[in-house]
């Protein structure tokens, strides 16, 4: 059995300072700063409305893992990412059942160093595991 709960939905954008503001004016409230993942070479902005929380991601330069995401699907969103409390267990299971995992763990910085990793499923394509937080970890 999976441990699974939806943390954010992932979305591509070109300019992440021209992207917040304009999801501003929908209503949308900025929930982190603007943080640069240098193993990524992305910078990510968390944003909520109305109980959904978006991750705006946007390539910081051609190296990055995004950029030729942003160049075939533009500015949209592009996973799901959810929670586990088990991630071990979790992985396991979904690269049992059909997921196969792109990357390696890897902690994240704009999310308290928690790992993530992310998969694919040819019926379904991206989505991202998130280990939900420790007390000690605190987020
Ligand atoms: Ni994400």
């Amino acid at each position: 059995m999976l441990h699974l709960t939806i943390h954010h939905i992932g979305y591509l954008v070109k300019k992440i300072n021209k992207a917040v503001n304009e999801f501003e004016r929908l209503g949308y409230s900025a929930v982190s700063d603007i943080i640069y993942d240098d193993f990524r070479k992305i910078h990510i902005c968390f944003m909520e409305k109305d109980g959904y929380r978006i991750e705006l991601v946007s390539p910081a330069d051609s190296a990055s893992v995004v950029a030729g995401l942003l160049k075939k699907y533009k500015n949209s969103p592009y996973h799901i990412c959810y929670e586990t409390p088990a991630f071990d267990a979790d992985l396991k299971s979904l690269a049992e059942e059909g997921f196969t995992a792109i990357d390696t763990p890897t902690p994240a910085p704009a999310l308290s160093g928690r790992r993530v990793v992310f998969l694919m499923n040819r019926f379904l394509g991206m989505i991202e595991l998130l280990e939900t937080a420790t007390v000690s970890k605190n987020q």
